[in-house]
């Protein structure tokens, strides 16, 4: 973690939660910010589609920012059962998460799917959390740099910047597997994250964007995950849903 950069602790809730969940949860975590207006760290949620105006009710007046996981490139039109960046905006979201590795598995979404997905979110003045991360057989196979650069590369949007993008770098083989890469292999992503970023954005630019680590972060990992040089938060899935352990999660931001 750097002293520069705020750090992000984002829960990704998938499709997890019925209305009376949510709310709970998201009051919870109200509940436990106790009032404070700017902690140390950047607190999101971003809840399923189904959820998200009552999560911007059960939240309001508190530090916790909103986000949902992923949207349609065009603004509107017919494309049934979408949802557009504008409808994230008008809902109070502030982020959108993009390429999320089940999107890009379940739904086949390429990079230059993610890349279109990405320029949405930025025209709509939100910001976007770009996920990328190798799969288990391209780590065995020794590509898990190569397969980083490419992702990346692919789905950066032009108008890319620090205050506008985040990039979270998720393991496919880490997500909800108890299993993670060491720190240094994770730093090791990150390092070369920046390195291409600076490439892409200019070193000024890439040494403000903000890297997340996802995959099993808990509270028993997030520590020493969170106190690598360029790991500037976390994209939580499963323990994210347990408002104790997103809460440690966060407060491990504090050491
Ligand atoms: P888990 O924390 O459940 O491994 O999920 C990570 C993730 O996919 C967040 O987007």
């Amino acid at each position: 973690m750097s002293q520069t950069r705020r750090p992000m602790i984002a829960g990704n809730w998938k499709m997890n939660g019925l209305k009376a969940d949510g709310t709970a949860l998201a009051s919870d975590l109200a509940k436990l910010l106790n009032g404070e207006t700017d902690p140390v760290f950047e607190m999101v949620v971003c809840p399923p589609f189904t959820l998200i105006a009552g999560i911007a009710e059960a939240i309001t007046g508190s530090a916790i920012g909103l986000g949902a996981q992923d949207c349609h490139a065009a603004d509107k039109g017919a494309h049934t059962g979408d949802i557009s960046a504008p409808m994230l905006a008008d809902l109070g979201c502030k982020y959108v998460l993009a390429g999320h590795s089940e999107r890009r598995t379940n739904h086949g979404e390429s990079d230059a799917d993610v890349k279109a997905k990405a320029e949405a979110i930025l025209a709509s003045d939100l910001s976007a959390i770009i996920c990328i991360g190798e799969t288990e057989a391209e780590r065995d196979g020794g590509k898990t740099m190569d397969v980083v650069k490419t992702q990346l590369s692919g789905s950066l949007p032009k108008s890319a910047t620090a205050a506008n993008s985040v990039i979270a770098y998720e393991p496919v083989w880490a997500i909800g597997t108890g299993r993670t890469p060491s720190d240094d292999e994770v730093q090791e992503v990150h390092a070369l994250i920046r390195a291409e970023l600076a490439k892409a954005l200019g070193e000024d630019e890439a040494a403000g964007v903000r890297l997340l680590y996802g995959g099993s972060m808990n509270p028993g990992n997030a520590s020493n995950l969170l106190a690598l040089a360029d790991v500037d938060g976390g994209l939580i899935g499963g323990a994210s849903l347990k408002s104790e352990d997103f809460w440690a999660i966060a407060q491990s931001c504090d050491t």
